[in-house]
């Protein structure tokens, strides 16, 4: 009707002034994001460990750390997504409670290469060794790169406290006592043994826990 009068809110002056209807989307987005994402940071769920996922043992940080210095998070993720496809692939699909001693996290976002949250225990230490030196002297066709240098350097041993300490401002749960032993655990180790021990440690956790979880199963 041509003479009723419209509030300032009513649909039609919304739907007519695109400025506001911009800004009232954003709005609508932010709430709506705020209610999804908040909550989170209260579940335990999403806060605490996974059953089964303990902090990183000296060694295998030194190796997370070497990951990341190796730039191995560029071609690899480490986060198996809820699709059938691959949890038929890599394993069970990953959660949020596995990933609370990662800082920074390397879900990663590129898979030149497969996931590898799942591939602890998946291959012998000797196959790592062969396949960390040259790739293609156990999979022919592998794009991947080598990384020779990794058995020839030791593993640097003298700061393993200070990134222990600096993990625990951040709420990983090391003692003094966990700290102090660390840099003994690290003599006489290779940067690739390192690497090993941390790929070795990916996924199995969390699976260890799982297993526990089913009745009757030990
Ligand atoms: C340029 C990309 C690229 C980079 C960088 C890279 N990879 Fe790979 N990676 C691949 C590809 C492709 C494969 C699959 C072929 C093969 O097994 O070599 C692979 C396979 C693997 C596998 C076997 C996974 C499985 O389930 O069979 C492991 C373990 C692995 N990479 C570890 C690493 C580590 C550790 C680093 C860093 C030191 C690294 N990769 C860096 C591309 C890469």
């Amino acid at each position: 009707m041509a003479n009723e009068k419209k509030s300032f809110f009513s649909h039609e002056t919304l739907e007519k002034n695109i400025g506001l209807m911009i800004v009232c989307s954003i709005l609508v987005v932010l709430f709506a994001g705020l209610v999804q994402i908040v909550p989170l940071f209260f579940q335990h769920s999403t806060t605490e460990a996974a059953k089964g996922v303990e902090p990183y043992d000296p060694l295998r940080l030194m190796g997370r750390d070497l990951y990341i210095r190796e730039g191995c998070v560029g071609c690899h993720s480490q986060q198996v997504r809820m699709l059938r496809a691959e949890v038929q692939r890599y394993g069970s699909y990953s959660v949020a409670g596995e990933s609370v001693f990662d800082h920074p996290f390397l879900w990663g976002s590129k898979r030149t290469g497969p996931d590898l949250a799942r591939v602890g225990e998946r291959y012998s230490d000797e196959w790592h060794r062969i396949h960390l030196n040259n790739p293609r002297n156990v999979v022919p066709e592998s794009n991947m790169p080598g990384y020779p240098w990794l058995a020839q350097n030791a593993v640097q041993s003298d700061n393993i406290g200070d990134r222990m300490r600096a993990l625990r401002l951040v709420g990983v749960p090391y003692t003094d006592a966990q700290i102090a032993a660390a840099p003994e655990a690290l003599k006489g180790k290779t940067e690739e043994d390192a690497v090993i021990a941390y790929l070795q440690g990916l996924g199995v956790g969390y699976r260890r826990g799982q297993m526990q979880t089913v009745p009757g199963s030990k």
